[in-house]
């Protein structure tokens, strides 16, 4: 069965779909802008987004929307980690983390589901820490400066774990469990 989710990043539906064909689930991308609410939660984001694209096209979609929530900066940038990337990037954020002495970091990424009966939110959460230096070419985003906990290597360095344990994993798997039972 196949699932249209909109978003302009083709990682995002690979990784997607690493999940999804457990499951017998195939995730299509679809490349409809949609605007992103400014929300301190990802939850609220992909609400709107995932409500905003369905009453565009009329059909059941997704959208996914993540936050990298960094505990020494106060939980910056969370739910702007979009636009913070687009700003200053990896580097941007390891200058801000000199002299902050608390690492510890959390990826949280919330799945909106939205159909004729509304939307549904299926999340996911990785903690880890931030590391020193930029380290590791695969994946995107803020994954190689991010070092999933008991781990000692970036998702960057390491795209294997990221599909074991990543925040976007565990929402892909709660979502595709309710809809392989809805399809049932
Ligand atoms: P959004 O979910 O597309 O709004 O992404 C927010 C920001 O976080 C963008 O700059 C992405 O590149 C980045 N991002 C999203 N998901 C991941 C991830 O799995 N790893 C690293 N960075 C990510």
């Amino acid at each position: 069965m196949e699932l249209k989710f909109a978003t302009s990043n083709p990682h995002k539906v690979s990784e997607a779909n690493q999940v999804g064909r457990k499951y017998g689930i195939e995730f299509v991308q679809l490349e409809q802008d949609y605007p992103e609410i400014r929300d301190e939660d990802v939850r609220m984001v992909a609400r709107a987004g995932a409500a905003y694209v369905f009453n565009i096209i009329r059909e059941p979609v997704i959208v996914e929307d993540t936050g990298l929530f960094i505990e020494g900066l106060g939980g910056f940038p969370g739910s702007y980690s979009a636009f913070v990337f687009n700003k200053i990037e990896n580097q941007g954020i390891l200058r801000l983390m000199q002299g902050a002495g608390d690492r510890k970091a959390e990826f949280i990424s919330a799945i909106g589901y939205c159909d004729i009966d509304g939307v549904q939110i299926f999340d996911g959460a990785v903690r880890g820490s931030i590391g020193t230096e930029i380290t590791g070419t695969a994946g995107f985003g803020y994954d190689s400066i991010f070092i999933p906990d008991g781990h000692e290597k970036t998702f960057g360095e390491n795209p294997k774990l990221k599909a074991e344990v990543s925040h976007r994993m565990k929402a892909f798997d709660k979502f595709c469990k309710f809809i392989a039972e809805c399809w049932d």
